[in-house]
């Protein structure tokens, strides 16, 4: 009884004193440890799914050999019936073989070698890297595009329809594989679009021997070229009519490629034929686009002054300014009475005109006073005038409404002042951008590592722009 307890004290004794073997080697660092064996300590670092095999070998046969990784037991050569972990695999000279290895695999291996001189114990690691998997986003303008582009493999591409200049700016593609800083590169799109004319006075009035000047303003990428055309023909540049040019935009700045270029036609010398429709017509490699001035001679359209004066409940006075650089040989005004409420726009009654002579003037201004009489008490009217000179009839003026004395019941505007024009045929004002709808293309690739690559840093290419994913090491 006796010596079959003792045996198995002895085997726990025996334990004991292994494991404090185990734990006081500093096996790598120890000369004598480490001449025993053939094998190198050696710090494995690969990628996922790879297979490693780590070498233990001794100058000398060993009795056994078993594996730990950190703290986990992973083969004995004692004990071949153990099943080692999946993918773990020990080989008859001693080495260990991981195979498919996982991020869980990373971690020290101990390999502990028994023979004849003794026990020895050398240490491995396995540091298994993460291949760069980037996520990519996009931005535009420094906002982040809610949609992804779309992948094919490594290839990253987002596809927009360009349907406006306003989508030109900074585009921005993200790679991010959680290490380090996202990389970022740009590319600076820039829409090219037909010209776009504005005109800062689509009348230009004049007077025979003054000098006028056109003058049209075209934005336009690429930069446009303007050509003057009067009546639909080519305006013959030359002593009498030249064209001039001002670059409006010095910005020479990355996202200011638009050209913006004040264009002027100066006639020198006004001539009757030289009366009439002008066109501005501005042409680029994207299209045309064209805008009409007219110059003339006729007298500016009429603008009614507010009369603080009293009014009667039958009559109103009237007063209205105009220029003209000719003299202005007759107004002519319309009025009509409109309903007090309810504004109903088909009870209209029709215009009354009436024929003002024109008062002389010492300059080019005219300010006529005119009183209407034989009006409707406590009513509502709308009146509107326009001037002839010898060139003439001026444009209408605005339409303005006025009330005659007494309680009227008022709609919802204001008496004699320019509110509400009525002529209101709505000006499509065409503001659609009719630039080429163009579509951009912008596509990344991102290289994954070869064998020797690895180690090396991925590279996301992408159209323009190169993004550079590095792996760290
Ligand atoms: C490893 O294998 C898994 C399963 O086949 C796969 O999803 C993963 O992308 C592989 N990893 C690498 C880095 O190739
Ligand atoms: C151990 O055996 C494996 C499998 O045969 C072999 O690939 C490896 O090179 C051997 N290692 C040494 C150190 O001889
Ligand atoms: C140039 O353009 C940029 C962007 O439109 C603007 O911020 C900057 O103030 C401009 N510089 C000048 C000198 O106009
Ligand atoms: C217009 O007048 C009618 C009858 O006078 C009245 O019933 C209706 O409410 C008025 N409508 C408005 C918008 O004032
Ligand atoms: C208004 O003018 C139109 C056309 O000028 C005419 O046909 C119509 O009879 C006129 N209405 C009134 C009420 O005078
Ligand atoms: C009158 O005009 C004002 C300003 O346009 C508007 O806010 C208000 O709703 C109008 N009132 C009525 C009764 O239409």
């Amino acid at each position: 009884m006796l010596p079959k307890k003792c045996a198995i004290d002895c085997w726990i004794f025996v334990g004991l004193v292994l494991e404090l073997v185990h734990g006081k080697l500093d096996f790598n660092n120890d000369l004598e440890n480490s001449q025993k064996f053939q094998s190198i300590p050696t710090t494995v670092k690969t990628f996922e799914n790879d297979t490693v095999l780590l070498p233990c070998s001794l100058n000398t046969p060993f009795r056994y050999v078993r594996w730990h990784r950190d703290d986990v037991a992973l083969v004995d050569s004692r004990h071949p019936e153990i099943l080692p972990p999946d993918r773990i695999m020990l080989w008859p000279n001693g080495s260990l073989q991981v195979a498919n290895v996982q991020s869980e695999d990373t971690g020290d291996y101990y390999c502990e070698m028994n023979s004849d001189s003794g026990h020895v114990v050398q240490q491995h690691a396995i540091e298994v890297q993460l291949a760069p998997r980037p996520v990519i986003s996009w931005r535009w303008n420094g906002h982040t595009l809610g949609l992804q582009g779309s992948s094919t493999g490594n290839r990253q591409s987002h596809v927009t329809e360009i349907k406006s200049r306003s989508q030109s700016g900074l585009i921005e593609c993200l790679a991010s594989n959680g290490v380090g800083e996202q990389a970022v590169a740009s590319v600076y799109l820039h829409v090219l679009f037909t010209p776009e004319v504005n005109l800062p006075q689509s009348v230009v009035y004049t007077k025979l021997g003054a000098r006028a000047h056109l003058e049209c303003i075209v934005e336009a990428a690429p930069a446009a070229t303007v050509k003057w055309f009067h009546h639909g023909l080519p305006v013959a540049l030359g002593t009498h009519s030249s064209s001039h040019e001002t670059e409006l935009q010095s910005n020479r700045s990355l996202d200011h490629y638009v050209n913006d270029v004040r264009h002027l036609l100066v006639i020198k010398n006004v001539r009757n034929a030289d009366m009439g429709q002008y066109e501005c017509r501005a042409t680029n490699r994207i299209g045309a686009r064209s805008a009409s001035i007219e110059l003339t001679g006729r007298p500016m359209p009429c603008i009614f002054k507010i009369n603080p004066g009293t009014q009667s409940s039958t009559s109103h006075v009237l007063v209205w300014q105009t220029e003209s650089l000719m003299p202005i040989m007759e107004f002519k005004l319309k009025f009509r009475q409109i309903p007090s409420n309810n504004v109903t726009r088909q009870i209209r009654t029709n215009w009354t005109e009436l024929t003002i002579p024109a008062q002389a003037t010492n300059g080019l201004i005219y300010i006529t006073t005119y009183t209407l009489h034989g009006l409707q008490p406590a009513s509502l009217y709308e009146v509107s005038v326009l001037g002839r000179n010898s060139f003439g009839w001026s444009d209408n003026s605005k339409i303005v409404r006025f009330a005659t004395g007494g309680e009227v019941e008022l709609p919802n505007y204001s008496t004699e002042s320019e509110l509400l024009n009525d002529v209101t045929e709505e000006e499509d004002i065409q503001n659609e951008i009719t630039q080429r709808s163009d579509t951009l293309r912008a596509s990344m690739m991102f290289n994954s590592g070869s064998a020797e690559g690895r180690g090396l840093s991925g590279a996301l290419i992408y159209s323009i722009c190169l993004i550079l994913v590095f792996k760290y090491q």
